[in-house]
């Protein structure tokens, strides 16, 4: 088995119900998925709207199944709205919520008891890359991100550098390709199937450089952010990850 191609947007805290419309224009190609994580405002809607096998997630998770925990949201509430993705340790969530590599990897492990497929997200700061210290911060974050009972059925693994991130930057096609090398080594080395699991990049991907990125070793499609809010833009790049 190898890998299989996902093309995923991530809307964060944009859209409202007028957005909708823009999944009627996306349909997934054979043997490429296509996936979109609107805020979970829209999830059960827009699972109820998509066609030609694109699917819907979310942007997070709790790491208990119920409770006392005013404003989250519980793997099992994402998956009864329509989910079968949950995005995971986004870096503007480590960053604006605080949360650990244990947490995410507590949610992860949440998502996996639910069915979903979790997308877990690593990524260094552009001060730790000036420090040299990009491979060890991905090691570790890997290590302590992603749950025992992770397989290439159940987990997705989206590296995005923390300064490419709406910046319009993006690595050379030489940076993503050592980060992404290491982390099919260390997947591979721990997990049974890790040389199958799904590896994104992620951090201003749009379509005009979606085709040379996809060209990089182990890079097996995208996570999205401001090119997949409108149909327009992220359907060339579902197409270049067709192609790829
Ligand atoms: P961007 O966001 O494509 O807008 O850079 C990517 C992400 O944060 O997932």
């Amino acid at each position: 088995m190898a890998p299989r191609k996902l093309a995923a947007g991530n809307w964060k805290m944009n859209g409202t119900t007028a957005s909708l419309a823009e999944v009627d224009a996306l349909t997934a190609p054979e043997g490429c998925g296509v996936l979109i994580c609107p805020p979970a405002t829209l999830i059960a809607a827009m699972a109820a709207q998509v066609q030609g096998g694109v699917m819907v997630g979310g942007q997070d998770c709790h790491a208990k199944a119920s409770g006392a925990h005013t404003g989250d949201i519980s793997a099992a509430q994402l998956k009864d709205a329509g989910a079968s993705h949950v995005i995971l340790g986004h870096s503007e969530r480590r960053a604006d919520h605080g949360e650990t590599d244990a947490q995410v990897a507590a949610k992860a492990g949440a998502a996996h008891g639910m069915g979903l497929t979790a997308i877990i997200c690593v990524g260094e700061t552009d001060a730790q890359r000036d420090a040299g210290e990009t491979l060890d911060v991905i090691a570790r974050q890997l290590a302590g991100s992603v749950p025992e009972g992770a397989s290439a059925g159940n987990t997705v693994i989206a590296y995005e550098p923390v300064w490419a991130i709406g910046s319009g930057r993006t690595p050379t096609a030489e940076q993503i390709a050592e980060v992404h090398a290491l982390m099919r080594e260390r997947l591979s080395a721990r997990f049974e199937d890790g040389a199958d699991m799904t590896l994104l990049y992620g951090g201003s991907v749009k379509a005009s450089n979606a085709r040379e990125i996809f060209a990089i070793a182990h890079v097996n499609g995208a996570l999205v952010g401001g090119a997949s809010l409108k149909a327009a833009d992220f359907a060339p790049i579902v197409a270049a990850l067709a192609a790829a």
